[in-house]
């Protein structure tokens, strides 16, 4: 168990000023469980992930891994709780001129990990087979694709056993594909493993994806925490809406075009109730944006919609809009989503 209490950091600035990146941060993440912190590009996420495992060292605060408090500890005994503790990045950080297997080997050298070259080895062929890469020991991280590369940065991490998995931002240099496929092996060795994995991210679909508990974190600060249904269903702070409703390019849309917003608080998803219109009324709508997710069978997020150029047909189907449960409907102008 990991527990966080009453965690800051400021870094000092040039101007002799503080910038105060984590404020007062209170959390506790549970053995096996894969807790998301969310936020957004200059929250302090990296600061806090880096905080955790005492890579920078909290200005104020104490972090305890299994009750012991990693802040009091010496640098021997911090050393070896480190062992505990392992990262992965978004850049990988691999070694270029070492292949793989020789990567992997390489926290084993540092950590002086029951000596001999041989075990060593054998160990990192073993973590190569676990993350699905049983023939790339001798290829070098140039020759390997992004997935490839921190599949190779996983099977590293785990070469100390580590109870924990800290990934700051691990998908976010991967495309969709390759990072579904990265979050199910996160998820797989969760399981197989029961490696506590901790998951910061700025991506609302990564956290939905694997993780069961989430902290948004804005500022510095944990805005909200809880369960993932709970928060991205019901986002209580400003924050947390920003997340679940992002925010994002103005869309600009011919005068005549009349235009609908849609908000999705729990509804069946957008298509049924387009056709629904089309079907019962005989009204067509053009999708202008959509930026929905789904989280079971409730659909959240926004969609915006143009109305038909007929003023009857728009006014009907404003009515109908508005009369679909779990959905809000708004005619808008200058729609900046
Ligand atoms: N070593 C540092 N020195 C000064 N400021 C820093 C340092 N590291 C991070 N910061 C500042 O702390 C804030 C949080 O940064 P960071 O933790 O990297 O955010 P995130 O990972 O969420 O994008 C930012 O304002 C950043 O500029
Ligand atoms: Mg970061």
């Amino acid at each position: 168990m990991i527990e966080i209490k009453q965690l800051c950091k400021s870094f000092p600035m040039p101007d002799g000023s503080q910038l105060q990146a984590l404020d007062n941060i209170n959390l506790t993440i549970n053995d096996g469980e894969i807790f998301g912190i969310i936020g957004l590009s200059g929250a302090g996420k990296s600061t806090l992930v880096r905080c955790i495992n005492l890579l920078e060292r909290p200005t104020s605060g104490q972090v305890l891994l299994d009750g012991k408090d990693l802040t009091a500890m010496g640098p021997k005994e911090l050393r070896k709780a480190r062992q505990g503790m392992s990262m992965i990045f978004q850049g990988f950080n691999l070694l270029m001129q070492r292949t793989a297997l020789e990567n992997i080997c390489f926290p084993l050298e540092l950590n002086g990990l029951r000596g001999e070259a041989g075990w060593r080895k054998k160990r990192a062929r073993e973590l190569l087979e676990i993350v699905g890469l049983p023939d790339k020991a001798d290829s070098y991280p140039s020759q390997l694709s992004g997935g490839q590369k921190q599949r190779i940065a996983i099977a590293r991490a785990l070469a100390s056993d580590p109870k924990v998995l800290l990934c700051d931002e691990a998908t976010s240099a991967l495309d969709p594909t390759t990072t579904q496929s990265i979050l199910a092996l996160l998820k797989e060795l969760n399981r197989s493993l029961g490696v506590t994995v901790v998951v910061i991210t700025h991506e609302m679909r990564v956290v939905q994806q694997i993780c069961s508990r989430v902290a948004i974190l804005d500022g510095g600060v944990i805005q909200e925490e809880g369960a993932v249904a709970d928060i991205f269903s019901n986002p209580r702070t400003e924050a947390g809406r920003r997340l679940v409703m992002p925010e994002g390019k103005k869309i600009h849309v011919l005068p005549e075009n009349r235009l609908v917003r849609l908000v999705f608080n729990g509804a069946s998803a957008g298509e049924p109730i387009i056709s629904g219109l089309a079907a019962k009324q005989g009204i067509m709508l053009n999708i202008i944006s959509a930026d929905t997710r789904s989280i079971g069978d409730e659909t959240f997020g926004e969609m915006v919609l143009g109305l038909p150029q007929d003023e009857t047909e728009a006014a009907r189907a404003l009515i109908y809009l508005r009369e679909v449960p779990g959905v809000t409907a708004e005619e808008v102008t200058d729609y900046v989503q």
